[in-house]
């Protein structure tokens, strides 16, 4: 099994990633024609996404963040989060657009959607660029959805591995994620400026 990982490669290059959430932004102002929208990341992996994706919706709109993290380290929390940094304005009859990276369990989306639905706002949707529903255990409605993404880790465009390597413009598939921490130079050739290495397997679709 181990010797059937393949190196790093490119899942989604930037290109599609641009285009993608380029019709996401278009959605959500097509089903946003008025009120007041706010879209609120959950650092740090959905900033990256939260940046380009609000200069896709052609419409008024604000931004808030929040910062959580699980209950404990054992990881058996249920999906129960603390806040470390909560939003900064009410929403109370504001539409909520929670913007995440990836939606893996859905244990924390799901437990923080709780947290926010109490606070009475018109509505509370979920914008993810990543889906991974295979590993889903809570239940979530998912509005909208960049790409569904196979049981692989991910990192790039925001998703870290080991708090590094958010600055990849792509989302780049870890087969292998014990050897990319003894050697995360192996990711280096994905960073900006360099040019997308083209293997058969780096090439969406
Ligand atoms: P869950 O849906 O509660 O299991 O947690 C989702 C969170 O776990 C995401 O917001 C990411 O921060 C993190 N995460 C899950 N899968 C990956 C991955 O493949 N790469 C990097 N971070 C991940």
């Amino acid at each position: 099994m181990v010797g059937t990982r393949r190196p790093p490669y490119v899942l989604h290059d930037s290109g599609s990633i641009a285009a993608r959430v380029a019709e996401l932004g278009a959605a959500i102002a097509e089903d946003h024609p008025a009120g007041d929208l706010v879209l609120v990341s959950v650092l740090k992996g959905g900033a990256v996404f939260l940046a380009d994706l609000i200069r896709a919706i052609p419409r008024s709109l604000s931004v808030d963040f929040m910062a959580i993290s699980p209950f404990g380290s054992d990881g058996d929390a249920g999906g129960r989060v603390r806040i470390v940094k909560d939003l900064d304005e009410p929403i109370d009859g504001r539409a909520v657009v929670v913007v995440e990276d990836i939606v893996d369990t859905g244990l924390t989306l799901a437990y923080l959607r709780s947290i926010l639905l109490a606070r009475h706002p018109v509505s509370v949707e979920v914008c993810t660029l990543l889906d991974r529903a295979v590993r889903r255990i809570a239940p979530l409605d998912i509005r909208y959805v960049g790409f569904d993404c196979p049981d692989l880790f991910v990192v790039g465009y925001g998703l870290d591995l080991d708090q590094h390597h958010r600055n990849i413009p792509h989302v780049v598939a870890v087969e292998d994620v014990a050897a990319a921490q003894a050697d995360p130079t192996c990711l280096d050739r994905f960073l900006p400026g360099v040019p997308v290495p083209l293997a058969a397997h780096d090439v969406p679709e």
